[in-house]
């Protein structure tokens, strides 16, 4: 049985980012290690989607891996891009299977908190109507908050994508009575944004550690991991590092 009483709402998807892939590449410039092979590899290591985030300062995705992205991949591409006109174009090129709306500041290390989307309703609501019109799933990152999440069923996106990074904090920093408030928060959210209409999609720290009580959101139908995948690769190679967190997720809804 599941905490909010209604079965899990169908299988639950997996997202690699690969991000961090290219941070390693553009550490040294050149070509090595390539975002596209890690994404073909975690395809066949059973992603059922790929999400590559174009920051405005291509830290670490290219244009290029975009492109590379769009031609090779198999499974869908959930490009992360901020709500700037540069990417609204770029999206309106390529036609990912989805869009996934971050706030994005230059001197941020990650993303660090979700979209203001409640004040920027009507920008917000004007930027995405082309992009849902391309045909992209339109998803809006944001903290598990109400108003910001009624305002992105408002705007009209599908997806909401919840921001699991203060629970995965701290879980980190041993805060256990604050993470486990972070997680009740979430639980309550997944709920509320899916009584909204809105697919509900959580990310962000996820590890090994973490992922089970996220994963066991009956309404949670997508999780998007990276930077603790990439990492862990490292040490076990990137195929069984992606097994591993599908046998977790796997497990916690009950599979
Ligand atoms: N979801 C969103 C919207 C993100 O911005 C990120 C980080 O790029 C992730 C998920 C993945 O986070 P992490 O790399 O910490 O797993």
């Amino acid at each position: 049985m599941v905490q909010s009483g209604i079965e899990p709402l169908g299988r639950l998807r997996l997202g690699v980012n690969i991000d961090h892939v290219a941070t390693v590449r553009n550490a040294r410039g050149g070509r090595n290690p390539d975002p596209l092979r890690a994404a073909k590899l975690a395809e066949e290591a059973g992603a059922d989607g790929i999400t590559a985030h174009l920051r405005e300062d291509r830290r670490h995705i290219s244009d290029a891996d975009i492109d590379g992205l769009m031609e090779a991949l198999s499974v869908p591409l959930n490009l992360e891009m901020a709500a700037t006109e540069e990417m609204q174009a770029i999206a309106l090129r390529h036609k990912p299977h989805a869009v996934c709306i971050v706030p994005e500041r230059r001197e941020e290390r990650t993303t660090e908190g979700g979209l203001e989307v409640a004040q920027d309703e009507n920008r917000l609501a004007h930027f995405i109507a082309p992009l849902r019109e391309a045909g992209c799933r339109v998803s809006i990152f944001v903290a598990a908050d109400r108003p910001q999440i009624e305002a992105a069923a408002r705007i009209g996106a599908a997806v909401t994508e919840l921001h699991t990074g203060a629970y995965c904090d701290a879980h980190a920093e041993g805060r256990f009575d604050a993470r486990d408030a972070e997680l009740e928060r979430l639980r309550e959210m997944s709920t509320h944004a899916h009584s909204l209409g809105l697919e509900v999609h959580a990310g962000h720290g996820l590890s090994y550690d973490t992922v089970k009580p996220v994963a066991a959101f009956p309404e949670v139908m997508e999780l998007n991991i990276g930077h603790f995948l990439i990492g862990e690769a490292i040490f076990r190679g990137l195929d069984p590092a992606i097994a591993e967190m599908r046998r977790l997720m796997d497990a916690a809804r009950g599979r």
